[in-house]
């Protein structure tokens, strides 16, 4: 029996469902055979594709599509990485909690629903996440080698987790780097303090909102990854600005920021309604210079699967 929300739109004159029936008929085979197998994710993300393609020519609504993944979701996949970014349990879906569990790779433990988790993990966004953990990782290399006495400081933006900062110190203990940790949610500060807590004297945590609140020490470099994708360009320059004001002469801020080319957007969007600001080299450009950064200062990098983008300015 298809679900409510098929059965309700089922026969719209405009044959407006028959893309989401189409995906609808896969789905239940994939649940019905315990998840999908490696070699069926490219039918599944083709499906999806064709999906997003009707939506965007506005022949189904994406509310629809949104309608029946909550519903296939509740039903069948409970427990999974997907009911967890449809849940929302601290406001939206890339919560800390998602973010740890794609750096630590979590799957539910039935096995048909760990399949599902392990199609999610292996889609190209959450490679960008744990591949921006190792840019980070890569970045304070950088920064830091070579530095005589000077220690390194370190602004964490947005810092969730921490688990990127833990892995460093934890793999680097000679090197002399302290971090500021700000992050809005008190959960995420509470998880970060105890992964961090082995080296409680180089992580200073601020539970604070950081269009509000900065630590004002003055940094080397300063870091945020999974925040400004989320901002519209009004905010994004207004927080730029503020973090190039307490970046040191020298220093670097690196802002990361999902990119147009994401081949994980319609499963983003349709089935998780994880929604992004997703921008082009071009557009983090232009908004860097509207914050002020000199033209010769920026630069855009990527990491391996060209999903996430980082703006450099050097200061
Ligand atoms: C997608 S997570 C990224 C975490 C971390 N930067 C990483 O990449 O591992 C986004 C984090 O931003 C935090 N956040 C969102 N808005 C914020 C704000 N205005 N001020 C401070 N933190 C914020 C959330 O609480 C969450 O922990």
């Amino acid at each position: 029996m298809p679900p409510l929300v098929l059965q309700e739109r089922m026969y719209d004159r405009r044959g407006g469902v028959v893309p989401l029936m189409q995906f609808d008929d896969l789905l239940r085979e994939l649940i019905a055979s315990g998840g999908p197998m490696p070699q069926e994710y490219a039918l599944l993300n083709r499906t999806l594709r064709q999906l997003g393609d009707a939506v965007r020519a506005k022949v189904i609504a994406r509310d629809d599509v949104l309608a029946y993944a909550q519903d296939i979701t509740h039903r069948h996949l409970e427990g999974t990485m997907q009911a967890r970014a449809l849940g929302k349990k601290f406001g939206y879906s890339g919560d800390f909690e998602m973010i740890e569990a794609i750096y630590t790779l979590q799957t539910a433990q039935e096995p048909h629903l760990r399949r599902w988790d392990l199609y999610f993990h292996s889609q190209a966004a959450p490679n960008a996440v744990r591949n921006r953990k190792a840019y980070f990782h890569q970045l304070l290399h950088s920064h830091s080698v070579g530095r005589s006495k000077a220690p390194l400081n370190v602004l964490n933006v947005a810092s969730g987790p921490a688990r990127d900062v833990r892995e460093w110190v934890l793999d680097n203990p000679e090197r002399e780097v302290f971090f500021d940790c700000v992050d809005a949610e008190i959960h995420a500060i509470e998880h970060a303090k105890k992964l961090c807590a082995p080296f409680a004297q180089r992580v200073e945590l601020y539970h604070r909102n950081v269009l509000r609140f900065l630590p004002a020490k003055g940094y080397d470099l300063v870091w945020s990854a999974g925040l400004f994708d989320y901002l519209a360009d009004r905010s994004f320059v207004y927080l730029l600005k503020a973090l190039m004001a307490v970046t040191r002469r020298g220093g670097e801020v690196v802002v990361g920021n999902f990119s147009d080319f994401n081949p994980s957007r319609d499963y983003m969007e349709l089935l998780g309604d994880w929604v992004l600001q997703h921008r082009t080299r071009d557009h983090l450009r232009e908004l860097a210079l509207e914050a002020g950064a000199a033209a010769d200062s920026i630069e855009v990098q990527w990491e391996p699967e060209g999903v996430n983008l980082f703006l450099h300015i050097r200061r």
